[in-house]
């Protein structure tokens, strides 16, 4: 209830304004996932010439379980984290082995991948299998605490998946994707973390309580550790 009509403002704005991406040209399961995990530490700007070179340079799950390691490495250079890359070998390795090479339309197997956590899950799930599951990040912790004026610690795991349990009811079964990316999307581009969020340009202003009182630069709140 707390989030009614959301759903309908953020398709609407998702459908007006939706950057064009290699990954979402063609949601190919291994292209959401090469683009999500890569996503997790860098902006979408910055990922695109990333991804474009680790796409040619290792087409399909199966070149990435057979690369070697130095080579792999030398495409993630720039990007940082190299666990990353290691894990996605790892798990390119397992998809081969338990799955024929194509990422399972399951979150929970989705799960079992290292380097899959509930984030990328449902983001896979959901951008390219079209399974209602939500993928809460940073960005949409903080729109949806704001639209609700919560000032719950983002930093429990008990909120987020609280969160994830109340995103599940009111996810667009047609759309789960869109409607993931759409808040991601707002989270990146308007409900911005630091300065202030350009509300005004927002298409859940009318909804959103933080924004009716004043309250959007305390949330989300995220005691430092
Ligand atoms: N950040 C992480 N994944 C994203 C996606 N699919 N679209 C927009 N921003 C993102």
């Amino acid at each position: 209830k707390k989030y009614e009509n959301m759903v309908g403002y953020l398709l609407d704005w998702y459908d007006k304004g939706v950057r064009i991406l290699p990954w979402r040209e063609n949601p190919k399961p291994y292209y959401v996932w090469i683009s999500e995990i890569m996503l997790q530490q860098t902006r979408v700007e910055a990922v695109k010439p990333f991804f474009d070179r680790f796409i040619k340079a290792l087409p399909e799950v199966r070149d990435l379980a057979e690369v070697e390691e130095d080579k792999l490495l030398k495409l993630w250079e720039g990007l940082g984290y190299y666990n990353r890359a290691k894990n996605l070998k790892k798990a390119a390795i397992m998809i081969m082995e338990e799955y024929n090479g194509t990422l399972p339309a399951s979150y929970e197997h989705l799960l079992e991948l290292p380097g899959i956590g509930s984030y990328t899950a449902g983001a896979i799930a959901s951008i390219a299998y079209q399974i209602p599951v939500p993928a809460v990040d940073g960005n949409v912790l903080r729109v949806t605490k704001r639209i609700t004026n919560s000032y719950d610690d983002i930093t429990k795991q008990k909120v987020k998946s609280e969160l994830e349990n109340e995103l599940k009811d009111i996810m667009p079964g047609d759309r789960p994707g869109d409607f993931n990316q759409s808040l991601m999307e707002l989270g990146a581009t308007v409900c911005l973390p630091n300065g202030k969020p350009l509300c005004d340009k927002c298409p859940v202003y009318s909804i959103c309580e933080a924004r009716e009182q004043g309250s959007y630069m305390q949330i989300p709140v995220k005691p430092a550790k």
